[in-house]
Formats: structure tokens, sequence, C-alpha cells
């Protein structure tokens, strides 16, 4: 089961990312967990410590790698380097969770970057493409970590948002993005309800059989942003998200 996570900045993709990850591995799953966010923080909701992810480098920072898996320096290079052993060697792991960072897409069409992106799409292929355990990964609203190819291995994309016009707007736009990519499961996850109102307000505008569920503003999750480390065992699951994670597993969603 591979999940991509996006939406519009702050509506709460990483809280559901972790979240997830965690109900996953509650749950007696391998999980890997794949920062492919540029803001990353992926890693400290998850409850790493800030020294260990100092320590891990970004997939698109592995020069020396990129530079021996993709054939050395000259012009022609392969674009499927072995990159099974480097996922494991390049990640940090706590239990069942596998945490890594894709680093940004390098952007600008100069032939420069075309190596290091190649060797993301890589990574990003073996791990979508080539391996039975969960995936989840934290995308900003662009995806452009997803390629036609690696979207193939994508079996959910879960598209985060805030009852606010502008953050359903992104919504839709990431849906048609993640359409046009070729992936077909999309569904909404409305985060940080409060009122009657913002619940009537989401009804009307997104489809009930694209909606994943709807999660309550909940004020210990503000309280655990501030708190200076989380903690990796006995965390509090968002309300809602361990069914969401069950039905996930029983393919029923
Ligand atoms: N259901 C919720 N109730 C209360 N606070 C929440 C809830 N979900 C997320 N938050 C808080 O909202 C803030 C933004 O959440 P988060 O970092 O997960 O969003 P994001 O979409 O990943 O943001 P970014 O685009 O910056 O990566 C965090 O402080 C988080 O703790
Ligand atoms: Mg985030």
């Amino acid at each position: 089961m591979k999940i991509a996570i996006s939406g519009k900045g702050g509506v709460g993709k990483t809280t559901v990312a972790a979240n997830l990850v965690h109900a996953f591995a509650a749950r007696g799953h391998y999980v890997y967990a794949v920062d492919a966010d540029p803001d990353v923080s992926l890693g400290a909701v998850l409850g790493f410590s800030a020294a260990d992810l100092a320590a891990l480098r970004p997939v698109i920072e592995l020069q020396e790698l990129i530079a021996e898996r993709t054939g050395g320096e000259g012009v022609f290079f392969t674009l499927n380097p072995k990159v099974n052993d480097l996922i494991d060697g390049y990640s940090l792991q706590c239990g069942k969770i596998r945490f890594l960072r894709m680093g940004a897409v390098k952007q600008g069409g100069s032939s420069c970057y075309c190596r290091e992106n190649s060797f993301l799409y890589a990574v990003l292929g073996n791990l979508l493409l080539e391996r039975d355990d969960i995936v989840v990964m934290d995308m900003s609203a662009g995806i452009e970590h997803l390629t036609r190819g690696t979207a193939r291995g994508v079996d959910l994309m879960i598209i985060v948002t805030e009852p606010t016009r502008v953050s359903v707007q992104t919504a839709q736009i990431v849906r048609k993005l993640a359409a046009d990519l070729g992936i077909n499961r999309a569904q909404f996850l409305v985060n940080k309800v409060r009122t009657g109102r913002e619940l009537e307000f989401i009804l009307a505008r997104l489809p009930a059989d694209e909606l994943l569920g709807i999660m309550p503003f909940d004020e210990d999750i503000l309280d655990s942003a501030m708190a200076d480390q989380h903690e990796l065992p006995d965390r509090k699951i968002l309300p809602g998200l361990g069914e969401i994670s069950e039905k996930i597993m029983a393919g029923i969603i």
C-alpha cells in the first residue's frame, strides 16, 4: 500500500502522515515514511531526535552516490541505478518505521540537475513500485516528486484540506494534478473542523464518495506541536485516523 499525502500549506499534511505511519506501525506493519516536502518536518513530528535528523542527508544531495550509481561523470548514465541497499543505508529506523528525506526536485531545466533528479526518481520508483511495504509520503501541494511512471505505484492520494475556500481550491487543483498523472484513487481528508457551519461548508463542496474523513480541530495536537520533542512510543493517534488506517489495509478505501 503506497499513500501520498498532499494539500495546501499548513492544512495538516505532516500531522496526518505521521499519525498514519504510527497507526500502521502500531498494527504491526513495516512502514516507510518519506518526507518529500522541501519544508521538512515529518521526521521531527514522527519523533526522531534533532541530532539524528541533522545527520540524515536528503537523497537528492547524495552526490557521490549519484555519480557512482548513475555511471560516473560521463554524459551517458543509466536511469535505473541500483538503489535497494541505499534506501536502507540512508534512512533512520525506529521499530517498524523507516524514515527518509527526499529533498527538493531541482528546478530550472538545466541539464546539470538531470542526474540528481533522475536519481531521486529512481529511489522513489524503487519505493513505490518494487517494495511490498507500506509507504506514506508527505508531499507539498505541488506533487513534482511524482512522475507518470512512479505515480502508477500510488494506491491512494490523500488530499488534506481545511474548511476554507482557498484550501479547498488548492485541494481541487491537486486532485486535477493527480488525475493528470494517472492517479485515480484520490480522497479528500478534511482537517481542523471546529463548527457545524464549517462542516456544512465542506459537505457542500466536496463529493461524499471522495471524502475519506473529517477530523476535528484538536487542542492536544497543538499542545504536542509546541512540545520540545515528540515521543515515539505511546503516542495518541488523531481521532479517526486509526480507523482510516484499518480501512485502508482492509482494502475498503
Ligand atoms: N486536527 C488538528 N487540530 C489542531 N491542530 C492541528 C490539527 N492538525 C494539524 N494541526 C496543527 O496545524 C499545524 C500545521 O500542521 P502540519 O505541519 O501537519 O501541516 P502541513 O500541511 O504539513 O504544513 P506545511 O505545508 O507547512 O508542511 C501544526 O502546528 C499542527 O500541529
Ligand atoms: Mg508539512
